[in-house]
């Protein structure tokens, strides 16, 4: 029997390359987007797709629902992906911006794992990656919306992670640093939504923050393709005890031993230092 997975924001970048990748790797994959003609993309390329939004509970149910049907109640794996950041100096988020980065890159998330979690008890097997990123272990200044996000997704990770011991139901938390996706497009959509720019203290700092946000290519050194994530995706899937978490890029790895060692201060300053003419 094929093992099936559910993933979430396969329009573009590491959904898409995920999906297209395990389906090759003999997986029956339900590859969700949120828009239809995202959808009607996948499915026009061989994918089994339909509609996922995680910012509207009807959306995530009926999806869940869908997966039910189509497999007669069964799900090896969900692939927490689905994301976007909303970049902006702390100050000036309000309410709704945190509240709209939060519904979709935690809320939307823990609503649909908290449907799958008993699926997986009662078969007594199943898989549960969510994909972090590096910001979910160190901060940049201008991301703290997304920091945040990341920040409560390997909270709710860690903990459920213990709650899960025993089950043979693994969760497990991949952390990307820069990755060629849709991303930094996508963040800029974000960005002119929800900040107001000319009032801001900071409006002189946003034209380098949409200058790195527009560049075409790798905004920094060391950026990979999203394959690097779906290797890391293979191995929490496959392992017979994946690990709890995975890092991806030189950055990650770095800024992971730099945690681990430094002062909060020497960090502050490196975290300053890097993240600060962007
Ligand atoms: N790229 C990086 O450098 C990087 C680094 C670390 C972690 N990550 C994480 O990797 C994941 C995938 O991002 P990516 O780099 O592949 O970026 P991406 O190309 O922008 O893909 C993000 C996906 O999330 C979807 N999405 C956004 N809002 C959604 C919603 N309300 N409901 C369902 N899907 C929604 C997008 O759909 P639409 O096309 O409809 O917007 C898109 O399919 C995210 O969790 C991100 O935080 C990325």
């Amino acid at each position: 029997m094929k093992k099936t997975i559910l993933i979430t924001g396969c329009s573009s970048g590491i959904g898409y390359c995920a999906a297209k990748g395990l389906q090759e790797r003999g997986y029956r994959v339900f590859a969700t987007a949120r828009k239809r003609s995202s959808v009607e993309k996948l499915l026009a390329e061989g994918l089994e797709s339909f509609r996922l939004d995680l910012n509207d509970s009807n959306s995530i149910h009926f999806a869940f629902e869908e997966v039910m049907r189509r497999t007669g109640g069964e799900l090896y794996a969900l692939f927490n992906n689905g994301a976007y950041g909303l970049p902006g100096a702390v100050e000036d988020l309000n309410r709704d911006a945190l509240r709209a980065q939060f519904e979709t890159n935690v809320f939307g998330w823990q609503e649909l794992t908290n449907l799958v979690i008993p699926v997986m008890r009662r078969q007594g097997y199943g898989r549960i990656i969510q994909n972090s990123s590096v910001l979910g272990f160190v901060a940049l200044p201008f991301r703290g919306a997304y920091n945040a996000s990341k920040y409560a997704i390997e909270g709710l990770s860690d903990t459920l992670r213990l709650e899960l011991k025993g089950s043979n139901v693994y969760v497990s938390l991949i952390e990307p640093g820069p990755i060629a996706s849709q991303f930094r497009t996508n963040a800029v959509q974000a960005l002119q939504k929800y900040i107001d720019i000319e009032n801001s203290f900071h409006r002189e700092k946003y034209q380098g923050v949409l200058g790195r946000l527009n560049k075409p290519g790798p905004a920094v050194p060391f950026t990979l393709p999203p394959e690097a994530v779906l290797k890391r995706v293979i191995h929490a899937l496959e392992a017979e005890k994946p690990q709890a978490r995975y890092y991806v890029t030189v950055p990650t790895y770095l800024f992971g031993i730099l945690k681990r060692i430094l002062s909060a201060r020497a960090l502050d300053f490196l975290l300053a230092k890097s993240g600060n003419n962007n």
